[in-house]
């Protein structure tokens, strides 16, 4: 039966109310996204930490070289941001009465991992990260979403990156389009990549123990083997990439390097890795890829294994990582061919690889880490 489109049911006053706030805030995110991005490109989150970890809004503004009359507009800014959870705000004359009464902003864990210029171990600066979502390729083609979703595109269907653009992310295509997102976007992929290795080595020992050969396939330059064979010096490492990045890959002699094609075929090794890969593909190219894979393993009793590690899409850990994992979905159609995945997801790919088994070992934040079995 046709719905009467003439009358709609108007919210209650406090539905309203709450309804006009959610509309504020949803369709408004983006003015979050901008703040981060406008702290990074400021230097906000490195200044802090050289300023010895907390700063005024005043340290801020003489470190940063910022115009006098730009105070209260920093003073919103770093108000919504630590509303966000960017930054922590302490001190204050406690009246209750101002929301900019503040002594002096700290970094949280979150701006931590934005400082740049410090080397540590397990510190990967995500600053490029930042700037590579909020730049204008990526919002740009999230900008043309609803008219990509009207067209009638040829299987494989193109992402709306590439339908904006004419060229594909993580592509030789990228720098032909500019060469300055493909620096950036490929600096923060790999500082996205890198960030949580050492938690995944200490956290999931048990995948490691006991194997004696390991294949990172598509393993870029390296830095997740090299940091598996110092932690685990019995095993073998060698990293499959295209050449052109084990052309660049350094020769440090820990980890071996074999440049090919991960589609074709994928060199023989007691387990296999495929870590931050398949989200990016689509699952006809994941099939083929795990396939490879598949066949590069011996069998289970010999202890054969593919090593996934990837975003398992679920509400189980609570609304804010399942949002999370939600937005680098989206993040994925707007601007890959690929798709974060949930538990079926997962089991279908597999099953369709020929894989017979598989389990997930342990869920580390937003991601997981699965063995697979043939
Ligand atoms: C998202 S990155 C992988 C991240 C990496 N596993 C890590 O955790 O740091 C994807 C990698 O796949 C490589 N790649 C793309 N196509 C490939 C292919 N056909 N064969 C082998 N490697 C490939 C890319 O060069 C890139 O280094």
């Amino acid at each position: 039966m046709a719905a009467n489109t003439q009358t709609i049911e108007v919210p209650n006053d406090a539905e309203l109310m709450q309804a006009q706030a959610d509309l504020f805030r949803h369709s408004l995110y983006y003015l979050t996204s901008m703040g981060l991005r406008c702290a990074v490109e400021l230097g906000i989150p490195t200044t802090i930490h050289s300023l010895g970890g907390a700063a005024s809004v005043s340290d801020l503004m003489s470190s940063l070289s910022l115009p006098d009359n730009k105070l209260p507009f920093l003073q919103r800014l770093m108000r919504v941001l630590v509303t966000a959870g960017v930054f922590a705000a302490e001190g204050g004359s406690g009246s209750g009465r101002s929301t900019f009464d503040v002594e002096r902003f700290r970094l949280t864990p979150l701006s931590r991992i934005l400082v740049d210029g410090v080397v540590a171990d397990e510190h990967h600066s995500q600053r490029c990260f930042v700037l590579g979502v909020t730049s204008r390729h990526y919002v740009d083609a999230a900008f043309a979403l609803a008219e990509w979703f009207r067209k009638d595109l040829a299987s494989p269907v193109p992402s709306p990156f590439e339908d904006v653009h004419g060229a594909r992310l993580f592509d030789e295509s990228t720098p032909e389009l500019d060469p300055e997102l493909d620096a950036v976007v490929n600096e923060g992929l790999a500082a996205h990549d890198n960030l949580g290795i050492g938690t995944l080595l200490r956290e999931c020992r048990g995948v490691f123990e006991g194997v004696k050969t390991l294949v990172d396939c598509c393993g870029r330059h390296g830095a997740t083997a090299r940091a598996i064979v110092k932690a685990f010096p019995q095993i073998k490492c060698t990293v499959l990439d295209v050449p052109r990045l084990v052309d660049q890959a350094p020769r440090d002699g820990v980890v071996n390097y074999v440049a090919g094609d991960a589609f074709q075929a994928v060199p023989s090794a007691q387990a296999v890795m495929l870590k931050l890969v398949l989200h990016h593909l689509s699952d006809d190219d994941s099939v083929k890829i795990l396939t490879q894979c598949r066949k590069a393993i011996p069998s289970r009793k010999e202890g054969g294994k593919v090593i996934v590690i990837d975003i398992l899409v679920g509400p189980s850990l609570g609304p804010v990582m399942f949002e999370a994992q939600l937005m680098m979905d989206m993040l994925m159609m707007v601007n890959t061919r690929g798709r974060q995945r949930d538990e079926k997801d997962w089991h279908d790919l597999f099953t369709k690889a020929g894989f017979s088994d598989y389990k997930v070992v342990k869920k580390l934040g937003a991601r997981a880490v699965f063995e697979v079995y043939p």
